[in-house]
């Protein structure tokens, strides 16, 4: 990071005179609420050069040079990024202490200013390129203008390796392209632009300097959203779509708007809702609250109102809770999003779904009342347990009072209980896991599936294995040093386990029993009595079989918590989690067949729980 703090060059940019700045060299007059004049960059002698003190930026509607005020002493003058933000201050009379010069300068620098340049080409290529035909169309088919478009530095990446060559020829070397994301080594050493034939987004930092781009495909495939990969300046859990923009006017309203993607922002963008802004294609995290939390204390999530987007929002809305920002939920007309909304209805369409936004417990309460969740013992406990999430997110004292009395209330179970059940549970660790801790549930869209498992069901593999132990002392012999007593989960069952292990030579004994618990007791009965019914299993078989089960349950656990978060996730995730979700499934699914028996690899695949593919 450069070194001047990040408020003081906001203050900086907000206190900038832009038109006067540029006027000093370039005739403006005043149009509107604009300002035009020739353009300087490419030296156009009609008035195509607009500066636009609203937005602090100026835009020429022939070149496409565009840039706020520190990229105007930049690119006219040459100044490297804090010179321009010390030129600018200066000129305001505001002091920028001493203490941001010592650390010298920033070593990120290289990669933003490959990340300017890129973008500056991208542009260009949208604008003028004839390969970008299609993404003109693509636009155009979408009600946006290519003139606004290359206003709000939407670029398009051509397929092949031309990027490669103009980079090169604009002084950009290849290991700074890759250090930047914006290239990739390839196995065989060969390197790639990482977009190819895509329309792109560029993502900001606070400072209003690129840091990466989000790229559409423009026609069907996968993934239809490309990120840039994380790098030194690029942090998708940690930065925001459009933040750079609406953080003014975010603070100004005192609230934000959080939509899905980045055509949701930049429709509302153009229908005049600044305040808004997106996560980078992950769910929102928890850094993202915090940094949200900076600007405003309350947010309205307007996500798609199917169930992917209800879930994030859900869960967008319990982590801006624990953040202590107050959440409030839009909800859209089916099969909208706030694009297509906005695109057909204009800025009034998005009005009453915004006004009728309510808060997000009584949205949870809604949705659960319209599904009947509150008739029935059965159906309460299980409101109660999607309710529970978000009045343990509620981070302000006074919000988590409301929602208890509101929920006491709703479901008629006291006050007292309801805080008694929030302290019980523990909050399972919030963030989103990472595709390597894939064996940990999801805590996705409030809806914990934490209930324990009813002790009452005994596992088959764990009753027969144990039947064969009671019988047969050399297999108990070799259970001690194969088996660990972890593999017993139900509690009686390991108790036995354990006292066999102990002295296999009592084993069914008085004094063996004695050790017992009295549940153990009857568990030891009950297996004991099995065989009258249906004769002793087949030792070498069951042993065999039985362990095998045994051992790879925790994997199967993963594989299915896997499969879970993939289905339910999908649209929250990053094509790079999505991919690495998929590799660990395939990993599993190699390890779990590898330690199956033959046939009961066949058995757990007719049955659906190893996944074939
Ligand atoms: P959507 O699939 O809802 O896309 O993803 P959208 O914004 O409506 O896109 P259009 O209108 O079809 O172009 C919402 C957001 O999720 C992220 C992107 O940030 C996208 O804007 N996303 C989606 C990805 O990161 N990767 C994907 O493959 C899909
Ligand atoms: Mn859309």
């Amino acid at each position: 990071m450069s070194m001047i703090p990040e408020e003081l060059v906001d203050q900086v940019r907000d206190g900038a005179d832009l038109v006067g700045i540029i006027g000093e060299t370039v005739e403006l007059k005043r149009t509107g609420s604009d300002y035009r004049g020739p353009c300087p960059f490419h030296g156009g002698t009609h008035r195509n050069f607009a500066v636009i003190p609203k937005k602090g930026r100026y835009y020429c509607f022939v070149c496409h040079e565009s840039g706020d005020v520190f990229s105007w002493f930049m690119k006219r003058v040459g100044m490297d990024y804090p010179t321009a933000v010390r030129e600018v201050a200066r000129r305001s009379g505001i002091v920028i202490p001493e203490r941001a010069e010592r650390a010298g300068p920033d070593p990120l620098e290289p990669l933003f200013g490959a990340a300017a340049v890129a973008q500056d080409w991208f542009t260009r290529q949208l604008v003028e390129s004839a390969d970008a035909a299609g993404a003109r169309e693509y636009l155009q088919g979408r009600d946006i203008a290519l003139d606004t478009a290359a206003l709000h530095g939407l670029g398009y990446a051509p397929p092949g390796k031309a990027f490669l060559g103009a980079m090169a020829q604009l002084g950009l070397e290849q290991p700074v392209l890759v250090e930047a994301g914006l290239a990739a080594v390839r196995d065989d050493g060969s390197v790639v632009p990482r977009f190819r034939s895509r329309l792109l987004f560029p993502i900001h930092d606070l400072r209003g300097r690129v840091v990466g781009f989000g790229g559409r495909l423009l026609g069907p495939g996968e993934p239809k959203y490309l990120n840039s990969p994380e790098s030194p300046i690029f942090h998708k859990g940690r930065q925001l779509y459009n933040l750079h923009q609406a953080k003014g006017p975010i603070r100004r309203e005192e609230t934000v708007i959080l939509v899905e993607g980045y055509f949701d922002v930049l429709r509302l963008v153009l229908a005049g809702v600044e305040h808004v802004v997106a996560p980078l294609g992950t769910a929102l995290t928890s850094d993202q609250a915090t940094l949200l939390r900076r600007f405003a204390p309350t947010a309205t999530l307007l996500y798609d109102s199917d169930q992917a987007g209800l879930r994030a929002t859900f869960r967008a809305g319990d982590e801006l809770l624990r953040h202590a920002v107050r959440v409030r939920v839009a909800t859209m007309p089916p099969g909208e999003d706030p694009d297509t909304l906005v695109r057909r209805g204009g800025g009034a369409a998005l009005e009453p779904i915004l006004r009728d936004a309510i808060d997000l417990l009584e949205r949870k309460l809604q949705l659960l009342e319209q599904k009947g969740w509150f008739e029935g013992v059965d159906h309460q406990r299980e409101a109660l347990d999607r309710l529970l999430p978000t009045i343990r997110a509620a981070a302000d004292p006074l919000t988590r009072d409301l929602y208890l009395k509101e929920v006491a209330q709703r479901t008629g179970v006291s006050r007292e209980t309801l805080v008694h059940q929030l302290a019980d549970r523990q909050e399972p660790a919030a963030p989103a896991p990472t595709p390597g801790e894939a064996q940990r549930q999801p805590a996705g869209g409030g809806v914990p599936r934490s209930r324990p498992r009813p002790a009452r069901r005994v596992d088959a593999a764990e009753r027969d294995l144990l039947r064969v132990l009671i019988r047969e002392r050399g297999w108990l012999e070799r259970a001690v040093a194969e088996v660990p007593v972890e593999w017993f989960e139900t509690a009686e069952l390991r108790e036995v386990y354990e006292a066999l292990r102990r002295s296999p030579e009592n084993t069914g004994s008085t004094l063996f029993l004695e050790q017992l618990s009295p549940g153990a007791r009857r568990a030891y009965a009950w297996l004991d009595s099995i065989e009258a019914k249906y004769g002793a299993p087949d030792p070498d078989r069951t042993y065999v079989d039985a362990c095998r089960t045994l051992e790879v349950r925790p994997l199967r656990r993963q594989l299915a918590a896997l499969n879970r978060r993939i289905k339910e996730q999908d649209r929250v995730m990053t094509p790079e989690d999505f991919d690495a979700l998929v590799l660990e499934r395939a990993r599993l699914t190699r390890e779990i067949a590898t330690r199956l028996p033959e046939e009961l690899l066949k058995r757990s695949i007719r049955r659906g729980d190893v996944d074939a593919r």
